[in-house]
């Protein structure tokens, strides 16, 4: 007791305490955020999941698609779209449809993240489909190269969405979006899953590099489109990062300044 007590009074030893300090903070904060990042880890069991996307499928989706998924006149069977086109069509609003009839915009989407992955998860039930794509894959595109994004995007997706990625009017009245609103995992997700009159763009015909160039070259339009920066609400997993970190410096600061008094 006393000889710590010695230590902490030597010149110097409030240093060695605030390296300590950084240590520990530096530790608590990857792991609070590999706590906060996969969102499935959130949320429990996939047995839970499963469960409440079933619930939330009965109330919201079954009208149209059926109990099980098998279709009805006003929606089409999800027996084989996988977990990757419900996390696409109700992360961008889509899905659940108001009426049929004319062609599904994108909206605000009236599920949060859990939910839509607990019906992702319920419906990946009903038969083999592409999952949602990795944290990883999905981030791939911060490594990818642009000029090859850019080539990929001019021959596989510039005919419908325009070489500038705003979209343009297909035949029957339809048309592709402009893709300035998609996040990188949307876009991953829609070249997976081809939804409408998309083509599907199997890792057999994209694989996932040309796939993570293509989100590079379309993050790069996005970003010449609208030189005010980027968007703070779409790079969620940053933001919540850096707020922890401005916490624990926080603390930090308090921390050193309560050595400095003890010390003097
Ligand atoms: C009012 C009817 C209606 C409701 C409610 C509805 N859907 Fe749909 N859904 C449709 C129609 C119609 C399509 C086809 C749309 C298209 O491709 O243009 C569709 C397409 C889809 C697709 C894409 C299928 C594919 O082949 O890629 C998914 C996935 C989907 N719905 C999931 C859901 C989920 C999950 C819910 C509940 C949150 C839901 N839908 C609610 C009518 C509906
Ligand atoms: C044959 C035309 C066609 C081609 C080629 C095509 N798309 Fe699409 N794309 C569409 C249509 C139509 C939709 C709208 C689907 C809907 O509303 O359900 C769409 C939707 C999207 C969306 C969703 C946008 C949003 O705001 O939610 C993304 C992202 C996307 N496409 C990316 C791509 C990429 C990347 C490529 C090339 C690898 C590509 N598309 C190739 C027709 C096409």
């Amino acid at each position: 007791m006393s000889a710590l007590y010695k230590f902490r009074r030597r010149r110097g030893a409030s240093v060695l305490v605030l390296f300590f300090a950084l240590a520990v903070v530096s530790l608590g904060y990857s792991g609070v955020n590999n706590l906060i990042t996969p969102a499935s880890a959130r949320i429990g069991s996939e047995e839970t999941l499963v469960t409440k996307g079933s619930a939330l499928f009965a109330e919201g989706c079954s009208s149209c698609h059926g109990l099980n998924g098998q279709g009805t006149s006003d929606g089409p069977n999800l027996s084989a779209v996988g977990a990757a086109a419900v996390h696409f069509q109700v992360s961008s609003g889509r899905m659940p449809m108001a009426a049929p009839g004319a062609q599904v915009m994108r909206k605000k989407p009236s599920y949060n993240e859990e939910e839509t992955i607990a019906l992702a998860a319920y419906v990946a039930t009903f038969g083999p489909g592409p999952a949602i794509p990795s944290e990883e894959q999905i981030n791939e595109w911060q490594n990818a190269s642009v000029s090859e994004g850019g080539e990929l995007f001019r021959t596989n997706c510039a005919q419908c969405h325009n070489f500038a990625g705003s979209g343009g009017a297909l035949t029957n009245g339809k048309y592709a979006p402009s893709l300035n609103l998609a996040t990188p995992q949307q876009i991953y997700e829609a070249m997976l899953t081809g939804p409408q009159s998309m083509p599907i763009f199997s890792d057999k015909t994209l694989t996932p590099e040309s796939k993570a160039a293509i989100i590079r070259y379309i993050q790069e339009l996005n970003k010449s489109e609208n030189p005010g920066g980027m968007d703070l609400g779409r790079v969620g997993p940053v933001t919540e990062g850096l707020f922890l970190w401005v916490i624990g410096i926080g603390v930090l600061i308090i921390f050193s300044i309560w050595i400095g008094a003890r010390v003097r």
